[in-house]
């Protein structure tokens, strides 16, 4: 609402004055109200349309706006404009949880949204990455499933720790999310001092047309990186503070405390795909940093907040499918999907309009023969399709490759190919022996403990112990002994799985 100086009138949303902001119309001041109080009307019919859907997953969340800017030489691997060396470019950036609702605490535990929206010369360029390199799943067919195991039952309307460890034992290749969700960063501090990576893999193409795979790494300038909460904190200010994050990265902006990430890209050579011993497409594996180290590439800073939460933040419209020139998919199936589901998921949530709300719209002149529907602001002329031979905007088919990879084969409905160290298990125990200390190790084991004995069958348990067991044979039997402890030694369920039922290594489906 505003008050210019030189009108401070309260207005109607047709700008008519109007006559009081605390009394409605009435026949004498004991009467009734009368129907034509027609500022009274509209203020209770715009409140109740007030609340939009949310956001199904990552509902809740907050963001900033800022700069990125290319400070090293990449031009070798890409033609983006975004990407040559000193380009800049406005952003607006947003953190989030995954399955708490929009009034959920910050501090629950979860995987955090990375999203930025680069306003980009070449149009927009968007990353919908998380603080975490991998994910849980990589068959699209099976995101939904997943993501309806961690919000709320049926019945109850309540979340279950029992749902949430039956899909993840009966899904093995979560073993490595679920390690770093268990771990410290399932929990960031805050979100300045957390990484974001775009997890997929992408394609890259330069100016003479030299294909490359790459995978982005937003490493925080803050701290050490990926600093976290203990359980006992979170759940502290889950009870005290329920928006602490997004508190914490509002104030540091407003006390001139600007956040920065440094962008680093793994780069892998397109031939090199073909043979490598993982499958690179993979979206639950890292790559190595000793076969592909990161390179860097630029610096991303948020400097100021938003005025209007609902406008800037809530309306953000991130989509996997806004890909500039030089910035390409790859065949990784969960990616592919995206492309589809983010924009669906927009047109549902905001209206088909979506793309003219000012935070997500392009900032270079949008020439598309969209027309028309609800609440479309932006002039369109004739002709109204195309081709035409009067004077519209035609298509440029050398600009963008529409796929920067050759595919051949029938149709199935299989796991990707396996190569020789695709197992669900590999990586996620080396996180654990390798990258975590024996102090995380162990923070690790308490919090799946404390997970463990909030309402998982034993059935579900028998499955848990073996999946961490198949990660790390220490960890697992340190988590079983923790949680037979805490429950007083439950006794074994017929029908349980054992270890072995569990099979890293994927048949195909
Ligand atoms: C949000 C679908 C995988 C990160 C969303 C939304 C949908 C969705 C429908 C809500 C969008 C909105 O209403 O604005 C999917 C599907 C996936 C998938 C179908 C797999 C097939 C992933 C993965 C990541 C991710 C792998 C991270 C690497 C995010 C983030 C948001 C989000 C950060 C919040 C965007 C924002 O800040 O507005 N996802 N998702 N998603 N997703 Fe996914």
């Amino acid at each position: 609402m505003k008050r210019p100086e030189d009108d401070p009138h309260t207005t109607t949303d047709s700008g008519i004055r109007v006559q009081s902001d605390e009394h409605s119309l009435t026949v004498g001041p004991d009467g009734p109200i009368v129907l034509h109080d027609h500022y009274l009307l509209e203020q209770m019919a715009n409140f109740n349309r007030e609340r939009i859907p949310e956001r199904q997953p990552h509902a809740k969340g907050s963001g900033a706006f800022g700069t990125f800017e290319t400070t090293q030489d990449v031009s070798r691997y890409t033609k983006a404009k975004i990407f040559q060396p000193g380009a800049k470019c406005d952003v607006v950036a947003r953190f989030s949880t995954v399955a708490g609702e929009r009034g959920s605490p910050d501090t629950w535990r979860d995987p955090r949204g990375f999203s930025v929206k680069m306003y980009t010369e070449d149009g927009n360029f968007d990353m919908v990455g998380n603080n975490t390199p991998i994910f849980f799943v990589r068959d699209p067919m099976k995101f939904q499933h997943f993501i309806r195991s961690q919000k709320r039952r049926a019945d109850n309307d309540m979340r279950d720790h029992d749902m949430q460890w039956d899909f993840w034992t009966l899904s093995p290749e979560s073993a490595h999310q679920v390690t770093y969700l268990m771990g410290d960063r399932g929990i960031p501090k805050n979100w300045r001092e957390m990484n974001g990576y775009s997890s997929h893999t992408y394609s890259l193409v330069n100016e003479q047309g030299e294909k490359f795979w790459v995978k982005f790494h937003f490493h925080t300038d803050q701290g050490d990186g990926n600093a976290y909460l203990s359980q006992d904190e979170a759940d502290t200010l889950a009870g005290s503070d329920g928006d602490y994050h997004r508190r914490d990265l509002f104030n540091a902006i407003r006390d001139g405390n600007h956040p920065s990430w440094t962008l680093k890209w793994q780069i892998m050579p397109y031939e090199d795909a073909k043979t490598y011993h993982l499958n690179p497409f993979d979206l639950t594996k890292v790559w190595p940093h000793d076969d592909y180290p990161l390179i860097e590439v630029g610096k991303l800073v948020l400097n100021r907040n938003p005025t209007d939460f609902h406008t800037q933040i809530e309306q953000a419209a991130f989509e996997i499918n806004n890909m500039v020139p030089g910035v390409g998919l790859s065949p990784d199936k969960m990616l592919l999907a995206r492309g589809f589901s983010y924009a669906d998921a927009h047109r549902a949530r905001l209206g088909v309009n979506y793309k003219e709300i000012p935070v997500n719209k392009a900032r270079v002149p949008v020439h598309s023969y969209s027309k028309d529907g609800a609440g479309r602001t932006e002039n369109v002329s004739d002709p109204v399709y195309a081709p035409n031979s009067y004077g519209g905007p035609s298509a440029q088919p050398a600009t963008h490759e529409a796929g920067l990879w050759h595919t051949d084969g029938d149709m199935v409905r299989q796991a990707y190919t396996l190569r020789e160290d695709d197992d669900d298990w590999s990586q996620a125990g080396a996180l654990v022996r390798d990258v975590m200390d024996e102090a995380a190790r162990a923070r690790l084991v308490s919090n799946v403990v404390g997970h463990l004995c909030d309402g998982v069958s034993e059935k579900v348990l028998q499955r848990a112990f073996a999946y961490w067991r198949n990660v790390d044979r220490d960890t697992g039997d340190k988590i079983e002994a923790g949680v037979r402890e805490k429950l007083g030694g439950a006794s074994e369920a017929p029908g349980m799985a054992s270890a072995e039922s569990i099979s890293g290594k994927r048949a195909a489906e």
